[in-house]
């Protein structure tokens, strides 16, 4: 039975509600009368304390508010190939290739423009062998070999496998092996079994990221670098702590502390993107690379910590559901990705062969 007090209010309330909006909705006519033919830069229309869509409708404009340019969507037509777009900025699916064969020259290229334009890519249905995954790596550079993980047959080949008695942990805002010197510029990973739920791959648009910062932060990072390091491998992972000499050792032949900007310009479309690896970064590391003087190690966290999080907005993501023979190709100096890990104890596995990249860089004068 209905209280008569509480019903009393609850009218009460929803004739104040309809009044109000009746005068909301006239105020709000009545100023887009006034302000009729005057267009609003996305800036005004988003709100100012919260830059996240923002950063994605500016990337997006950069992209000439299209998913790819006419020129690139032609070519794939007259190649057969259909694009399926999962996010507004980043990820596509391209079918009608068949991975197992050597590509035309011409196709090969579309893929490479295509992951230049999406950041991430991905194919279905290739089940291709280790040989023929690094094969087909092999069309886009030299590769990168993996020292602390478990190859395949094939030394390219790294296997990324969790199952009951190994949760997944690449469950971090991530862009590949930012300890390298040369980070690699794009990993292609392949599915070979998937959980029966969860186990997907969120990727981040790191030029969208980037461009939805508060100006503030922005400005703040012009001229940063930071130190990452492999220290993670070294401690506490399967047979645990290594031993000092394989450990001295490794630091001998691999650098042990690399700097790299925290902006970086795409080498090949001349982007600015946030760049960063949560993991491999000393969180107190960061540095000015014009004056040499480092940031107090507080400030140096609290900045960190506001980029990771950033990367983490979903409105920058995409998320790519896993099939067995599902590749994902993604270009390391433009995303980052995030690998959920809700299906422990089920197992999945993932075979990764990683194209060699360059030198991170930062030219500013490069994108206005
Ligand atoms: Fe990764």
């Amino acid at each position: 039975m209905t209280n008569p007090d509480t019903s009393n209010q609850q009218e009460q309330y929803n004739l104040v509600a309809k009044k109000f909006a009746e005068r909301l909705v006239e105020f709000r006519a009545a100023a887009k009368q006034a302000s009729s033919g005057v267009e609003k830069p996305a800036e005004a229309l988003f709100p100012a304390f919260d830059r996240t869509g923002l950063g994605v409708a500016r990337e997006f404009e950069r992209m000439g508010n299209k998913p790819v340019s006419d020129e690139l969507q032609s070519r794939a037509d007259a190649l057969g190939i259909e694009f399926e777009h999962i996010g507004l900025t980043l990820g596509t699916v391209l079918h009608g290739i068949d991975l197992k064969k050597t590509l035309p020259s011409e196709l090969t290229k579309l893929v490479r423009d295509t992951l230049l334009a999406r950041k991430v890519i991905f194919f279905r249905d290739q089940n291709l062998s280790e040989d023929e995954q690094v094969a087909f790596a092999r069309e886009f550079g030299d590769l990168d070999a993996f020292p602390f993980g478990k190859p395949g047959s094939n030394p390219y080949i790294l296997e990324i496998a969790h199952g009951p008695q190994s949760p997944g942990t690449e469950n971090g805002w991530h862009t590949d092996v930012t300890w390298m010197e040369k980070p690699s510029l794009g990993s292609i990973a392949q599915c070979v079994s998937v959980p029966p739920y969860g186990g997907d791959t969120l990727f981040a648009d790191s030029y969208a990221a980037y461009q939805g910062l508060p100006d503030d932060v922005a400005d703040r990072l012009q001229h940063l670098h930071g130190i990452n390091d492999y220290q993670i491998f070294l401690m506490g992972r399967g047979a645990g702590k290594l031993p000092d000499d394989i450990v001295d050792g490794l630091k001998q032949e691999l650098p042990f502390g690399v700097s790299h900007p925290l902006l970086r310009t795409h080498p090949e479309t001349g982007v600015t993107g946030l760049y960063i690896h949560g993991g491999f970064l000393r969180h107190d590391s960061l540095f000015d690379i014009s004056s040499g003087e480092a940031l107090s190690a507080e400030e140096s966290k609290q900045l960190v910590a506001v980029l990771l999080k950033q990367h983490g907005r979903p409105e920058y993501t995409c998320r790519f559901k896993w099939q067995a023979g599902s590749i994902a190709f993604w270009d390391n100096r433009a995303a980052q990705h995030y690998a959920a890990s809700d299906y422990f104890p089920h197992q999945r596995l993932l075979r990764r062969v990683t194209v060699s990249g360059d030198k991170p860089f930062y030219e500013p004068d490069q994108m206005g």
